[in-house]
């Protein structure tokens, strides 16, 4: 079993009005899942949005509205609020507003949930969330950015449809997203990240024998692009180059589609130069039909044979200097001695060493257990966590570096 970061913490959940609002529901709904407890605190505009007793269902706790709470309450003393505040591991405030969020900008204490945020030691998580034309109001911006350069950790909103029909930048992120910016922000690895260009490969290459076959392998590409969405979390900048994979990776990260080993390669050569750092999680495959057959092989042709040749090794190619690689080894036997070969072959700053030996790791599974091995010998055992977690675990290991 593995634990998440998530289990055992309070949280308390900040509400504020607008339509998002009804994404509270399933904000609660995922925290209480994961083991956390809530208590969730609504602005009187939230509660025009949707009613407390969805939210008090769902957490299983009061909720709080009231900054003087009455008797049947039972919030009981009237240092209810610090009470609250310290009682919290986390603060998430979502969906908020542009008003609460200028109130907690200039430190305004005008309900319970703004009195809350004033009395809080633990970390913040803001998510904002309006329409555009609000969103991007430039006393909104300011706001948003006072708050950053204050430490709280601001989840950007995300483009896409709005309440009014509009387009634009305001939504509030999927619930998956907030839950992994949580991880992040309980871990304490906030945005050490920032001002990084990181690339990232992922998934399997696939090879093509006719229009119709190809040789491929079974990576799923999750541990790439849970990598690629830890570094965005963190404050860098992530381009994603992914094999065929069904993953989904966050909108702010700039993903580009590539099919063969070859379309790989030439891709990390173009965008490494832009980028300080590459993480080289794709399963490239090592061989490749000598020849593409154009028109569908038919079954008369009794065709029995496929020549292969070798494909480029990317890593061992790569040219530009002074930027830090980092690769990854997939062994079955001999893993470390083999891990540690790659390290000199391929000229790496650091290995992820994957052991199909493993129960619960690899390919078909959410979870990993890895060995990181860097270039001076030194090593890191990662026990069984989730891919999410091992991703945050690498990053760490690479920002030593
Ligand atoms: N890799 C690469 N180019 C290839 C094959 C692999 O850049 N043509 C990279 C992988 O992305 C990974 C590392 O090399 O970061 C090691 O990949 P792995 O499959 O473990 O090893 P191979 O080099 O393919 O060697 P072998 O299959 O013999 O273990």
């Amino acid at each position: 079993m593995t634990s998440d970061i998530l289990s055992g913490k309070k949280i308390i959940l900040g509400v504020t009005g607008c339509i998002a609002a009804y994404k509270a529901c399933y904000i609660v709904r995922e925290l209480v899942k994961r083991g956390a407890e809530v208590k969730v605190a609504m602005t009187q505009s939230a509660v025009e949005f949707i009613t407390p007793l969805t939210l008090a269902t769902l957490s299983k706790n009061d909720i709080i509205v009231n900054t003087f709470p009455n008797q049947k309450e039972g919030r009981g003393l009237n240092t209810w609020h610090i009470d609250v505040a310290l009682w919290a591991d986390l603060f998430i405030i979502a969906p908020a507003t542009v008003n609460t969020i200028a109130k907690i900008a200039h430190g305004f204490a005008d309900n319970a949930l703004t009195t809350l945020i004033s009395a809080r030691r633990a970390p913040m998580i803001v998510s904002p969330a309006a329409d555009a034309c609000m969103y991007e109001s430039g006393i909104n911006l300011e706001n948003i950015l006072k708050l950053k350069k204050l430490g709280v950790y601001i989840l950007d909103a995300e483009i896409g449809e709005l309440a009014s029909g509009l387009e634009g930048m305001g939504r509030l992120p999927e619930i998956e997203k907030i839950m992994d910016a949580a991880e992040i922000v309980l871990s304490g690895h906030l945005r050490d990240f920032e001002g990084k260009k990181i690339l990232v490969s992922a998934g399997p290459t696939f090879e093509d024998i006719d229009p119709v076959r190809f040789i491929g392998n079974r990576s799923s590409g999750k541990m790439g692009y849970e990598i690629a969405k830890a570094a965005y979390l963190r404050g860098a900048d992530v381009t994603l180059i992914s094999g065929p994979s069904s993953e989904n990776v966050y909108q702010e990260i700039n993903k580009i589609s590539v099919r063969s080993a070859d379309e790989m390669k030439n891709e990390v050569n173009t965008q490494l130069e832009k980028n300080d750092l590459l993480i080289m999680a794709a399963a490239v495959a090592d061989y490749r039909p000598k020849q593409f057959v154009k028109q569908k092989i038919k079954k008369e042709e009794n065709f029995n044979k496929i020549e292969l040749e070798k494909t480029d090794d990317i890593l061992s190619g790569i040219k530009t200097k002074g930027k830090n690689i980092v690769g990854f080894a997939l062994e079955s036997n001999d893993e470390l001695a083999n891990a540690k070969k790659k390290i000199e072959s391929k000229n790496l700053d650091m290995i992820v060493l994957n052991s199909l030996n493993d129960a619960s790791s690899g390919f078909e599974f959410d979870t990993n257990k890895v060995t990181i091995i860097k270039r001076d010998g030194s090593q890191k055992n990662i026990p069984l966590m989730s891919k999410f977690q091992v991703a945050n675990q690498i990053l760490s290991e690479i920002i030593k570096l």
